[in-house]
């Protein structure tokens, strides 16, 4: 066995939580520990957990039940939690209580603590629970470790103002926190130093970003960085979305003809006990608004089924906007409670044979214009960001379009990492296949 001690990583949920690992790498990194992609091998294990994505909290005590094992072989195994699950009380509750042998338990305000945590912990051979009920300031400088040498996801935005009644999230990463401009442009300029062609921009809500600058305003500054290639954002909220943010798809050359625009319902009634605040037809006007800006743009959303209370005309609501706005793709959701939201003491829930009744409806639709948006596209050329060896065939590559979607064509393994020429030879339901035309020159 080795001398140098490894950490092992297993992530759930969205991309800031996949961020907050490379941080929690990039530590533990410059404390000299290695990265083993072996968890049963690896000195210390941290789990970041995940209150959102479906099942997520199920396989969380699943993977807790496998760690135990190692644990028993191991007493040396250092075992941490940390992520949205571990800012609920009742949830550190449970964990104390049925998985006793866990070490170290931090939260999401918390991450830049973890080395000295994790150094305590090992020397004074104690447990340890810090979770922050409230962020402090923003910490600046941390290292990242990051998964891809090419594209890289930069924070803008902490937490989330608007309470959804739905959602945990602005109880699990709390208020709005903005960074400063300049601190945001060092670490891209320092990323395209080091080769990064696409920055997808992150934050529970983008369009509220509030630093020195205003979004739009970033994104101006961000597309004057020689070398960037590509900028992306998520997550944005349809009731933020200026006018002069629609403005950037038209002027902004290096921002990317895509955005993720979460509508969660189509009914003006269901959005509005959803604390949304905006009604279908404002949806509907953004998306015709983002469409004269960029006629190309790809637009994905996330939809939520079975909100308490949704009735079928609601959900015929769903459909029908579904239907006439045409999303390239979407993720679906079905509802379900989470404790401590508003919604959770609505009366009405749905059945989940309804549910799921909707749920399957709602796919078989959603794939259908998916399929058909991507028909449309044979015969185009494409800019692709390769981004590797696909997955399924070794023998091809794999990456994306402008418009986020995923392109498979043959070329050589010295293509990955740029930006590339792809005529679309076959739209699917999921992805594109392509054949590689020529090496894009900027
Ligand atoms: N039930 C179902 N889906 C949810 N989401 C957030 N909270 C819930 C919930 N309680 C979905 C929303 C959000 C996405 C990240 O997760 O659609 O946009
Ligand atoms: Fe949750 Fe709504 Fe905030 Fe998104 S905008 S994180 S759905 S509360």
């Amino acid at each position: 066995m080795s001398l140098q001690k490894s950490f092992n990583i297993q992530t759930f949920g969205c991309a800031m939580n996949e961020h907050d690992s490379e941080i929690i790498a990039g530590m533990l990194t410059s404390l000299g520990y290695t990265d083993n992609k072996e968890k049963n091998n690896a000195d210390v294990a941290i789990i970041n957990t995940c209150s959102v994505r479906d099942n997520a909290d199920k396989r969380f005590y699943g993977i807790l039940g496998e760690l135990k094992k190692i644990k028993e072989n191991n007493s040396d195994f250092t075992v941490c939690l940390c992520g949205c699950m571990m800012q609920q009380q009742h949830i550190i509750d449970t964990v104390k209580q049925k998985y006793p042998w866990v070490d170290i338990i931090f939260g999401t305000h918390n991450i830049h603590e973890f080395p000295k945590l994790l150094t305590s912990v090992l020397s004074e051979k104690q447990k340890l629970v810090d979770v922050w009920e409230e962020a402090g300031e923003i910490i600046e400088g941390l290292p990242a470790k990051r998964d891809s040498h090419f594209k890289a996801f930069v924070n803008i935005i902490y937490g989330c103002n608007n309470f959804c009644t739905y959602c945990i999230v602005p109880f699990t990463r709390g208020r709005e926190r903005s960074r400063m401009s300049a601190d945001i442009l060092k670490e891209v300029n320092e990323l395209v130093k080091d080769g990064v062609k696409e920055i997808t921009l992150l934050g529970q809500n983008v369009n509220s970003y509030n630093g020195d600058v205003d979004f739009p305003g970033l994104i101006y500054l961000l597309d004057s960085i020689e070398g960037l290639e590509r900028i992306r954002f998520m997550t944005s909220h349809p009731k933020d979305l200026s006018d002069s943010l629609i403005q950037t798809f038209a002027e902004c050359e290096k921002l990317c003809s895509y955005i993720h625009l979460p509508v969660q319902s189509g009914s003006t009634n269901v959005l509005n006990r959803m604390n949304r605040k905006y009604t279908k037809e404002n949806y509907m006007k953004l998306v015709d608004r983002l469409r004269a800006a960029n006629p190309g743009i790809s637009i994905t959303t996330d939809i939520i089924v079975g909100f308490p209370g949704e009735t079928d005309k609601d959900f015929e609501d769903t459909l029908d906007l579904v239907k006439k706005i045409e999303f390239d793709s979407a993720f679906t959701f079905l509802y379900s409670i989470r404790k401590g939201t508003p919604a959770e003491m609505y009366k009405d829930q749905i059945p989940e044979e309804v549910k799921h009744e909707r749920f399957n409806r709602l796919v078989d639709l959603l794939n259908e214009i998916s399929l058909k948006k991507n028909k449309e596209l044979e015969g185009c050329v494409v800019k692709v960001l390769v981004e590797g060896i696909s997955k399924k065939n070794e023998d091809s590559l794999t990456g994306r379009t402008e418009g986020f979607k995923i392109i498979n064509f043959n070329g050589n393994s010295e293509l990955i990492g740029s930006i590339v020429d792809v005529e679309v030879i076959k739209g699917k339901t999921f992805n594109l296949d392509g054949k590689y035309i020529q090496k894009f020159i900027v």
